[in-house]
Order: structure tokens, then sequence, then C-alpha cells
């Protein structure tokens, strides 16, 4: 009975093809957005626009932005991050780096403080969230005295209180303990306190009069081809990826799950979203041919072929690196971040509420 399940194999295949891009039009032109919120971003590279390169000077070379971009812009993909078809969704311009002098800074429609590499703790070292949220309450307290003084191109009070503030950390956090060789108890022990200083950075925020918060949990972890190539001992699960460091991840995701629902209350006025990431791309790795990718535990962009062309001595962008042809292929780009395809992919799926609790939309913080 091959026939039958090659057929539907090709039906999918079809259905994506077709439909995806269907998919893509309909919402972005379903979102009546004609005055898009003001976004502020926190976070690590999963959602750095650029604040690495900018604020360390830190090379990150093509054929980082290869596909879209035809550029270096500083975000580790061949193209856009999810946050970028996020602005996209709404028609809202990419998001300036925080720490971008150059090009006008145009922070009209928000700013993004993340940065590569970043995690909860410890705190005050850059760019941790803590110091973020600092760089935030610098620039909202320059920006209103500037509009004080009259100019017209800075957010406002207003903005700042209408806006959106997004926050996408943890990963490194939870990476982090794995690395230093923390046993799974340690790891698990570390969980709350990294909670702990996502809750201070919503409070500091809710504070300062903001209510509209959009919050990310971290992706499976156990699934990058980075930590699958250098993880010696793997305790590997039917797809693929190390258990442990997944078990891990789902913990500290459940705490933040909790920890929403905890602010929920306590935060009068405040909306308060949670989106289900480590769901969203664990489906994509599972269930990788149905979406039209071929490996979706090998980086695209690396060193030293399957299975999983990582070596850290060799990374993306690095002399002697070696790169697909086909990006859209893969899911994994540098053995950490996901390709533009696959990001376009998870984009469609947290813009189908599917994954989010409440489930609003995203054109919900639209200002119209
Ligand atoms: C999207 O933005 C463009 C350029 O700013 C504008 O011309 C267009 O009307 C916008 N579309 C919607 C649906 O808001
Ligand atoms: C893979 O797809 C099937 C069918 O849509 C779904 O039931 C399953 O939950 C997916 N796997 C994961 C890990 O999300």
């Amino acid at each position: 009975m091959a026939f039958p399940s090659l057929l539907s194999q090709s039906l999918n295949f079809i259905i994506l093809v077709i439909f995806l891009p269907l998919f893509f039009t309909s919402v972005a032109s379903h979102s009546q957005c004609k005055s898009p919120p003001i976004i502020f971003n926190f976070g690590d590279s999963n959602s750095d626009t650029g604040g690495l390169a900018a604020g360390l000077g830190f090379p990150v070379n093509l054929p980082n932005g290869r596909l879209f971009f035809r550029q270096s812009t500083g975000r580790l993909s061949d193209g856009r991050l999810l946050i970028d078809f996020l602005c996209q969704s709404l028609n809202a311009s990419f998001l300036s780096p925080y720490m971008d002098s150059l090009g006008g800074s145009r922070f009209t429609n928000g700013v993004n403080f993340a940065v590569v590499g970043s995690s909860t703790l410890p705190k005050y070292v850059p760019f941790s969230l803590n110091i973020q949220i600092m760089q935030f309450l610098h620039f909202k307290a320059r920006a209103l005295e500037l509009v004080a003084a009259g100019s017209r191109n800075m957010i406002n009070d207003e903005g700042f209180r209408n806006a959106v503030y997004m926050i996408d950390i943890g990963q490194n956090d939870v990476a982090d303990s794995f690395s230093k060789k923390l046993s799974n108890v340690q790891v698990i022990k570390r969980i709350p306190s990294i909670i702990r200083e996502i809750e201070i950075a919503v409070k500091t925020l809710y504070d300062q009069g903001g209510r509209k918060f959009w919050i990310h949990n971290t992706g499976p972890l156990g699934c990058l081809p980075q930590k699958l190539a250098l993880v010696q001992k793997k305790d590997l699960d039917p797809h693929g990826c190390i258990s442990s460091y997944n078990s891990a991840a789902k913990l500290f995701n459940e705490g933040l799950r909790r920890s929403c629902q905890r602010m929920r209350s306590q935060l009068t006025g405040a909306t308060i979203v949670y989106v289900d990431m480590y769901s969203v791309k664990y489906d994509l790795i599972a269930n990788s041919s149905k979406y039209g990718f071929s490996n979706p535990l090998m980086a695209c962009c690396g060193f030293g072929g399957a299975p999983y062309n990582y070596n850290i001595k060799v990374t993306c962008g690095q002399p002697g690196y070696q790169v697909c042809d086909e990006g859209s292929k893969f899911l994994s780009w540098d053995g950490i971040h996901y390709t533009e395809a696959a990001n376009a992919v998870i984009a469609s799926k947290v813009l189908s509420t599917a994954y989010s609790s409440p489930r609003a939309l995203f054109d919900f913080f639209c200002r119209n």
C-alpha cells in the first residue's frame, strides 16, 4: 500500500507549496493595521536584528543575510527572523537595534534591545535582561525629554503606554547551565531564578505604564545541531534530540507559563500573551518533511558535514565554513539559529494563535 501514502505525501507537499504563501498574504492583509503598534523587544540572538554587531563591533559576516538582505545585517540567519515576520505581519518596519548609532537611528516604531548571547543571569553583565531593561529606562527618559523639547520623531508617553513589550530570553541560561557541566538537578534548581528575572523585567515595564506583553518560551534546545555535535554522551529521543536538554527547556517553559498566569492576576489591566515556541519548533523538527525540510538536525552553514555539520572551531561565516546551496531545505542555519525558511513557517504558526495563551491575534496590538 505504498501508493496512498505516497499520494498523501505529495498532496501534503502541494498543499504546503500552494497554500503557505496564500496563508502569509492573508495573514498580512487581514491585519487592518493602519497604525502598527510600537514594539520594544528584549532578548537574545533569536531576535537580535543587529545589536551585537552594532554594540560590540562583533563581525557577523556573509553568508549570514545572503537570502533576504543580500548582505549581513547582524542577524544570525540567512534572512529574516521571527521578529521580522511578526513586524511585517503588521506592516510595521523592522526594528532597529538600540545600539545602532548610524543610519539615522529610526526608533519611531520601537526599539530592539536583544543581543546575541544574552541571558537573564548573571545580572549587570552586558547585555543581560536587566541591562536591556536599564537601557530601555534610559531610552524612555531621554525620549520623553526630547518630546518635551519639541521633538516629533520620538516616542511619546502614550506611545510607551500603548506599546507591545516582547521578551524572548532564557535559552542561553538553560544552555549555559549544561555547558558549565552542572548536573541535571543543578540545572533544574536554577530555573526559578531565571524566571524571576523575567518577572522582574515585566513588572518593571508594567510600573512604567506598559500593559501589553508578548512572551516567548524557549525552543527545544536538545535539537540544536550545535548541542548534538558538542555533547559527548547523548540520551537521544525518538526524533534524535537530546532528552535531558529538552526536559530542562520544558521545565523552564512550564515555570514561565505559570509565572505568566500569576502575573496576569497580579498586574491589573495587563495583557500577557505566552507563546509556546517549544511546540512550534518541535513540531517542525518532528514533522520536518511535512513542512518541506529534509535535514532537521543538520546545519546548512558550518563545517564537518553530516550528521550535524557543526564544528565549534569553524562556525558559519568564519574562515573555512561550508554552506549548503538550498537553505530552504534546512531548518537550522548555523547549528543554533533557524533559516529564514524555517522562521517563515514558525511565524505562520505563531500568528495562527494556536500556540498562544490567551489566543490573542498579534494584530490585537494595533492602535487603530
Ligand atoms: C502598509 O504600509 C505601506 C507603506 O507604509 C502603506 O502604503 C500601506 O497602506 C500599508 N498597508 C496597510 C494594510 O496598512
Ligand atoms: C507531528 O504532526 C502530527 C500530525 O499533524 C501531530 O499530531 C504531532 O503532534 C506532530 N508532532 C509534534 C512533535 O508536534
